[in-house]
């Protein structure tokens, strides 16, 4: 039976409310209802929260923060002094700024911080973290490999009960709830193959980020940045654009796949590394250096499920999810979740029949019916429902589930095990390019 009960064509086309979507017909369209409002918490207690790193997406996840309730931001760490100026526009004078991040996590009246640091420097900042005992919002990909992140799993489970959320917002999302719900209730039957893809067609969606213009080895400290890298020469465009360099960070993988392999792992329930993984793809067009590919097809295969992730910075295509199963479809795309219900069985007599002579096909085709159409009147027409709901690239749901967390002790949505998960798929994929052969876990 359909999950939404029987709408059928007739009645759409009645209420004239459709549209046609990717082919098929849409049934109807839902608002999906707006995050319900993030209230301040009862106790009335203020939960101190501190930041690493204050880039591009620190200074959001500051922003949104600090638009919430019963939340107040104490102190900022990084290592460029124009972040600490960033830090106090977005959070107040009064907010203490350092370019030594161990002086956020000892300050004994921070309960948790937020991790924003290129790639490379999530796992040491987050082990220090939680040693501090600190709660984390580490953001995505967790790790910058694959070991990593199993030392990063391992610091959790010894934390004595502190946790990490990771920094994957879709599944906070009304629109991936939804997907959930639909693969889950059965609405598309059986899971047999997920399909992922992304591209964008830009120097900036390519990561050619403009430096900061005062930048200088006098306001960031440039050896620290670096870490454990071999050491280069000050380089703005390597602070501005680490993305491009394995070293630092990783790729079309750890920064747009690993948002992908979070909601399907979401919407699916998937939660697991895939058994392996296989990618080809190289640097097509942006020849700037960098060393990490610009076209990125990848097959993983978890269980018996195959998914294929299609990612290029060379042609823009939207985000979308393709989750097929037995009886249809569920994408989301285009801030939207599409169900497409198949009914899995033959509608009409069989295409074959046209290459019978006249009266077999006239006899086959009269034996068809007199069989199928008592069934075909059992079922409900197959039509599309689509839900509209807000961006699932909105952190405030994400962050407040953080904070929620932090407050009640009740799980987050997206732990150190599930971002584990995530970024593996991540890493096996990188590695399986850069070694050129199939890479198991
Ligand atoms: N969830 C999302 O949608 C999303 C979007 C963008 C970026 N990200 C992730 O956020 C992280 C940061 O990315 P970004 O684009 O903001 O990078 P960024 O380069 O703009 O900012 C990183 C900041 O970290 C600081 N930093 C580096 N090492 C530090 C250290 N040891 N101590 C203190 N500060 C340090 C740098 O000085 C810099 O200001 C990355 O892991 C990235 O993948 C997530």
């Amino acid at each position: 039976m359909s999950v939404l009960g029987p709408l059928s064509r007739r009645d759409f086309l009645r209420a004239g409310s459709g549209a046609a979507v990717g082919g098929y017909l849409a049934a109807r369209t839902i608002d999906l209802a707006a995050e319900a409002q993030i209230a301040a918490p009862a106790s009335g207690d203020v939960v101190r929260f501190g930041i690493i790193g204050v880039g591009t997406e620190g200074s959001a996840l500051l922003r949104t923060a600090v638009a919430l309730p019963g939340v107040k931001c104490v102190a900022a760490s990084d290592l460029y002094d124009g972040r600490h100026t960033l830090a106090k526009q977005i959070a107040g004078q009064d907010v203490r700024t350092t370019r030594r991040y161990h002086e956020v996590l000892d300050d004994k009246s921070i309960q948790c911080v937020f991790v924003a640091t290129p790639d490379f420097w999530h796992k040491q900042v987050v082990v220090d973290a939680l040693a501090a005992g600190k709660d984390v919002y580490c953001e995505k990909p967790m790790s910058h490999s694959l070991v990593e992140g199993a030392d990063m799993v391992e610091a959790v489970r010894n934390s004595g009960g502190k946790f990490v959320q990771v920094g994957s917002q879709r599944v906070s999302s009304a629109l991936f709830a939804k997907a959930k719900e639909l693969v889950s209730s059965g609405a598309i039957g059986d899971l047999m193959q997920v399909e992922l893809q992304l591209g964008r067609n830009s120097p900036d969606g390519a990561w050619e980020y403009p430096p900061p213009l005062d930048l200088s080895p006098e306001n960031l400290d440039w050896i620290t940045w670096q870490k454990d890298v071999p050491k280069k020469p000050f380089n703005p465009y390597i602070f501005a654009r680490w993305r491009c360099w394995h070293q630092y960070g990783t790729g079309m993988a750890g920064d747009l796949m690993v948002h992908l392999v979070s909601g399907m792992q979401f919407a699916t329930g998937i939660n697991a590394s895939p058994d392996w993984a296989t990618t080809i793809g190289g640097i097509f067009r942006w020849k700037d250096g960098r060393n990490m590919p610009d076209v990125q097809d990848t097959l993983l295969q978890y269980g018996r499920t195959p998914v294929s992730v299609r990612l290029t910075l060379t042609t823009e295509t939207p985000e979308t999810t393709r989750i097929l199963g037995s009886k249809g479809v569920v994408e989301v795309a285009n801030n939207s979740v599409t169900w497409i219900p198949q009914l899995g069985i033959d509608t009409s007599s069989s295409y074959y029949s046209q290459s019978f002579p006249a009266a077999m096909r006239a006899e086959y085709d009269r034996e068809w019916h007199e069989k199928n159409d008592p069934i075909l009147a059992r079922h409900p027409l197959a039509d599309v429902t689509v839900y509209r709901g807000p961006s699932w690239d909105d952190l405030r749901p994400h962050v407040a589930n953080f904070f929620n967390a932090v407050r009640t002790r009740k799980p987050v949505v997206e732990d150190a095990v599930f971002g584990q998960h995530a970024a593996a798929a991540c890493h096996m994929a990188n590695a399986s390019y850069f070694e050129g052969k199939t890479v198991r876990s």
